[in-house]
Parts: C-alpha cells; structure tokens; sequence
C-alpha cells in the first residue's frame, strides 16, 4: 500500500489520442496510447485520490479502485468532460495528446475517391489547458506536458507561462525508449526556474516522480 499522500484531494487526468472524424469511417488521430495517463491515474488513486480520468480512444484501460474513467473520442469531447470536472479538482494533470485541428466538417456519408487530389479543411480545436489554466483557482494545481523534438526547454517553459501550469513534464521522442508507444519514459520536470532530470524508468515510476512533484505543491 502506498502512502496515502494523495488521500481526499480530485485530481483530473486526461490521456490518450483524440481522433477527429472526416466522415463515418475515417478520422484523423495520432500515435498515443495512453499508457502515461492511465499510470498517473493509477498511482493517483492508489496514493489515495479520487481520479477522473478522461481517456481518449485506446485499447488500455483500467479497472483500479478510486477511478471514474470518461471515455471520449474527440478533442471536443475531452473538452466538455474536463471543463466540467475541474471546478470540483483540487488538480489536474493533462496527458492527452489533443489533436490541434479538427476536419472543419465531418461528412454524413463515406467520402468517395475520385480523380485527383482531396483537399481536407482543417479548423482549431479548443485548448483544454489554456482554458483550465484561464479558469485556475488559487487552490489548484495544473501539471502539462510537452513533446517536443527541438528546443524542448525553450517551448516548454513557453508553454507553462501560455497555459498557467504550475510545471510541465517534458519527454522527447528522440530519447531512446522514451514517449509514445513506450512502456518506459524518461522526463524532465519543467518550472519557470528549475529543471529536473530523471532517468529512463517504467511509465509506473515515472508516474510517481510526478505525483512526488504534485504533492509539494499542494
Ligand atoms: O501546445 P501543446 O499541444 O504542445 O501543449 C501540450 C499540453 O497541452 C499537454 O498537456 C496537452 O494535454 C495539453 N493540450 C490540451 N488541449 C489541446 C492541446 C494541448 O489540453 N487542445
């Protein structure tokens, strides 16, 4: 049993893909499984949370106690469930990787090839972390993440002052056994003034590396 340091705190989680819907049968999605989600919302729970977890399509899951799981499929949709869910968090931790643009419309029926090329609309889907950011009371506490394959440091401080988070989990999908797809990980905490290192670990561990973070902030 893991020292309930979490005990009596909501903390809100999002994790997997969104996928964006062209038409009945085809959508616009992305490589993410979940995996880093899912471990934070385990470990979360079993240091004593009460987790909602809004989990994009993917075929993980869990079955721990102390976790509602949310399923959803598009940005939209992550959208509406973790605005409602964070005016009751005393945290969130957003690990979904949100597709940025969404097809501007999705055809009712299949779209039929034709000669030559398709041209695709695309439109900007919400920004869930700006918004919980905007929308942050003094109590609660905001965790981002950021994948980034060039200056990864310079976005992700970008990123923390643009979206209110109180630190960022930087990964690179350059490191070797790191990001998505991995059962493995290895992150650096981001704040205004600091930077954590941490070695490659198991996406479990590095869950907990988080969480120790998220604890000295509540
Ligand atoms: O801007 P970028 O997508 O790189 O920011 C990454 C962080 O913002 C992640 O924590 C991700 O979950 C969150 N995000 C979000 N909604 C979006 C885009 C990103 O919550 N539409």
């Amino acid at each position: 049993i893991a020292v309930q340091d979490l005990a009596g705190k909501a903390i809100l989680i999002t994790a997997g893909p969104t996928y964006e819907d062209l038409d009945p049968v085809r959508y616009l999605g992305n490589r993410s499984t979940g995996r880093m989600g899912i471990a934070l919302a385990e470990a979360a729970a079993a240091r004593g949370a009460r987790v909602d977890l809004v989990l994009g399509p993917t075929k993980l899951t869990t079955d721990q106690n102390g976790i509602t799981i949310h399923n959803v499929r598009s940005a939209r949709e992550m959208h509406a469930v973790s605005v409602l869910k964070w005016r009751q968090a005393d945290a969130a931790i957003l690990a979904a990787a949100v597709a940025d643009y969404r097809p501007s419309r999705t055809e009712a029926g299949k779209i039929k090839k034709k000669d030559g090329p398709l041209t695709v609309k695309l439109v900007r889907n919400p920004d869930i972390a700006a918004e919980l950011g905007q929308e942050k009371k003094p109590h609660q506490r905001l965790v981002g993440f950021a994948l980034e394959t060039e200056n990864g440091l310079e976005n992700a401080r970008g990123k923390l002052k643009r979206k209110n988070f109180d630190f960022i989990v930087l990964n690179s999908p350059n490191d070797k056994g790191a990001a998505f797809g991995h059962t493995t990980n290895k992150i650096q905490l981001v704040t205004n003034n600091k930077v954590t290192d941490f070695e490659l670990k198991t996406k479990a561990a590095v869950a907990h590396d988080i969480l120790d973070a998220l604890v000295q902030e509540l």
